[in-house]
Parts: C-alpha cells; structure tokens; sequence
C-alpha cells in the first residue's frame, strides 16, 4: 500500500509519516517546506530505519503534482497540507483560501484523473466556532470566526460534495483538537516560524530560554481559574488516529467526520503546572486581555472515533509535557 502524505514534513505530518512506516505501508511525502525543514525527512527514516521518496512540490503546481502521480502508484491520499496561523489568515485571507481551498482543489482534481479516491483530511475543532457547547459532536453545527477556519469548513464542505458526486470516493475528515507532545525519540516536534502563536510552544521556548515570560490570554473566563479550557492531544495519539482512519477507508466504502481529541479539558493554568510538574521547571508568568476570537471551553466527545474507528488517545498529559520538552531541549533551536 502506498500513500501520499501532503504536508508530510510538517508537524502532524511528521508523526503520522513514522506511524505508517512503523505499520508496514508504503510513502511518498510531498511538501514545499514553506513551513518545515528538509533535515524533518532525514529524521522520520532514522527513527524508523526506513526509506521512501520525498517531494519538494507545492500542491498549486499541476505539473509537478500530477508527475508525482505518474511516478508513483498511489492507493491512498493523507492530505496535512496548508496554512494554520489564525493571525496571519485574518491579515492575509487570500493566502488562505488560495493554499488551502484551492490547493486542496487541485488535489482532488489530480487524485480524480489517477483514479485514486481514498483521502484523510486534516480538519480543526475550530469549524465547531463559538456558539456550541463542549463536549463537541460531530453532528453539531459549523460556524467559523476566521479566514483559516473557513478555509477548513469550505473544504469540509466541498469533499462532502465530491463524495455524494460520487461514491467511489472514501473520505475521512478529521478534526482535531490541540496537538502538542513529540514522539519520544525527541527527534521530530513542532518548530514554529517565530514566536509561537500555540500555547504549549509559547510554554517549551520560556523553559528553554528564547523567552522571558508566557503571557496567559485572560483569567476571567467562566472557568474554575478563569483561564481558557483546551483538550490537549499527544501527537502520537493523533498520529494513530490517521492510521485507524486510513484502515477504514482502505477496507470500507463511506464518507465519515470524527473528532480526535481526548475528551478532557485542562485549563492554561493546570497546562502550566503539569508542565512545570512533569519537567522539575518553573515558568515565569505574566496575565493580559483575552485573545481576539478565543472561547472559553473546547473539549472533545471522542465517542465516535472510539466506535468506528476503534481509536482512543493512549498518552495523558504528563506524557504530553514531558514529550514535547524532551523535543525542545534536544533541539532548542529546532530543526536548524
Ligand atoms: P505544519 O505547518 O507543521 O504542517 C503543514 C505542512 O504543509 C508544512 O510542512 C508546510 O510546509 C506544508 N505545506 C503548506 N502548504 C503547502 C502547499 N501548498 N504545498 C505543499 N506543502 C504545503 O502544520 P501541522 O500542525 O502539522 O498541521 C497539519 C494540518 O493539520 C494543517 O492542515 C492544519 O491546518 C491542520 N490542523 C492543525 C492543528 C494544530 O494545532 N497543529 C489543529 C487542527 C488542524
Ligand atoms: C488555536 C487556533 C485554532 C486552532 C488551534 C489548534 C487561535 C485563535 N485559534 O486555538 O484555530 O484550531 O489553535 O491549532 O489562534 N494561550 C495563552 N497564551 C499564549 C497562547 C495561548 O494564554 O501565549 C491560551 C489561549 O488563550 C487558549 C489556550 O491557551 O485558551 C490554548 O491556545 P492555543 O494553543 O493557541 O490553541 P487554541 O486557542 O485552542
């Protein structure tokens, strides 16, 4: 079986890329590195002592999307690829829907033409927007604040179009909560461009040096300490999820959403204690305004993942803290 990872240099990408090779399939990555590092690819096959082709293609070049069609017998798509900075959507929305709606436009069309209909996509809690209630279904209405969370419901919405075209398609749509953690080889984790706009690599850079302090967005949400609730996911866990949504597809005709998330909620400040807790580190903290566009409480039923997909998150979140500073101390400056 071979499958093509979009975005497969990328932090999600990275994690999931070792889970398919450590499960015996087949990949070729493709990725434009315009928010990763080639050195990622030498580290996926040092962790698993296994070679694969990688491309340096940008899914809005036809030509050399499809070349990578033409080379390569593809059975299935796992499609990371795209934008994510919620800021930088709000500043720049034409980058967004351009990469992500349209990149994922020439995807499926060139997927179309080699007859490969089987993809997993990269979704976000954030189509949930601000007006529901957690635990989060995935029968809940989608509504969304942002340039890059309506990049993820318009595609949502066009690969359920594409699927009801026609039933060969196989689409499994993930939605994500909060990815954080690395594998536990400390060789692969999230390298963000510049000052990190998550809060668990806000967390990593405080304890390694690069920042003095971690402002905390706000302390008087309707919380039991007032800061925001998130379901932190390990990336592992996440990771595994792909390969459970991949099998199904791969094994079963149908179109499905799952949430990928834990189904619990840890506030900023309980974050900041099991970090500090986990790693024997204190980090400094200052308060300020809520973030523009922040809700108060996100957190996951995974219950459907679990029934259909047969996947539950394994790691809690002091394995989570632990992971994702073993990664960024043993790369403080990342993958440079
Ligand atoms: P990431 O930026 O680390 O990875 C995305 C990868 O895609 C990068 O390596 C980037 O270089 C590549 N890329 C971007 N545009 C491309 C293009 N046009 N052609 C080829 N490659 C391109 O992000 P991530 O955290 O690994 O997220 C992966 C996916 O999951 C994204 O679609 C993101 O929106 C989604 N997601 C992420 C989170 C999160 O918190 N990390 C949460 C929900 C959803
Ligand atoms: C962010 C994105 C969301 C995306 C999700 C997963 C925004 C507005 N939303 O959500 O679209 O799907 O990441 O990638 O960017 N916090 C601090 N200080 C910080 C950073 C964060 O207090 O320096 C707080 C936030 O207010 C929030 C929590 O930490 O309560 C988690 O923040 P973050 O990691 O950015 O994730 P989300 O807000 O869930």
């Amino acid at each position: 079986m071979n499958i093509l990872v979009t975005g497969g240099a990328g932090y999600i990408g990275s994690h999931t890329a070792v889970e398919l090779l450590e499960d015996g399939y087949e990949i070729v990555l493709l990725d434009n590195f315009s928010n990763s590092k080639p050195e990622v690819v030498n580290r996926i096959k040092s962790i698993t002592g296994k070679d694969f082709k990688s491309y340096k293609v940008d899914l809005l070049d036809k030509q050399r999307l499809e070349k990578v069609f033409e080379e390569n017998p593809i059975d299935a798509v796992i499609h990371f690829a795209g934008f994510k900075a919620v800021g930088e959507s709000v500043a720049n929305p034409i980058k967004y829907y351009k990469n992500n709606v349209v990149g994922t436009l020439i995807l499926c069309e060139t997927m179309n033409r080699y007859n490969v209909k089987k993809m997993v996509f990269s979704s976000s809690a954030t189509v949930y927007g601000m007006n529901n209630t957690s635990p989060l279904t995935e029968d809940m209405p989608l509504s969304t604040n942002n340039p890059y969370g309506s990049t993820k419901m318009m595609i949502e919405m066009i690969l359920n179009d594409l699927s009801y075209s026609d039933r060969d398609w196989r689409l499994s749509i993930l939605r994500y909560f909060n990815p954080i953690g690395a594998h536990e080889s400390g060789l692969i984790g999230e390298d963000p461009n510049g000052e990190p706009n998550n809060l668990m690599p806000y967390i990593t850079q405080v304890a390694v040096g690069i920042r003095d302090k971690l402002t905390i967005f706000g302390n008087d949400y309707p919380t039991h300490d007032g800061t925001g609730v998130r379901d932190y996911i390990h990336v592992v866990d996440l990771a595994k999820g792909h390969a459970k949504a991949l099998k199904k597809i791969l094994e079963k005709q149908g179109t499905d959403v799952f949430n990928l998330g834990t189904g619990i909620g840890y506030s900023v400040m309980e974050l900041i204690r099991y970090f500090e807790e986990a790693n024997e580190i204190n980090i400094p903290v200052t308060l300020s305004g809520r973030r523009p566009g922040d809700v108060a409480v996100c957190y996951a039923d995974p219950d459907k993942a679990a029934r259909i997909l047969d996947w539950r998150a394994e790691k809690d979140i002091y394995d989570m803290c632990r992971d994702s500073w073993r990664w960024q101390s043993k790369n403080p400056e990342g993958y440079k």
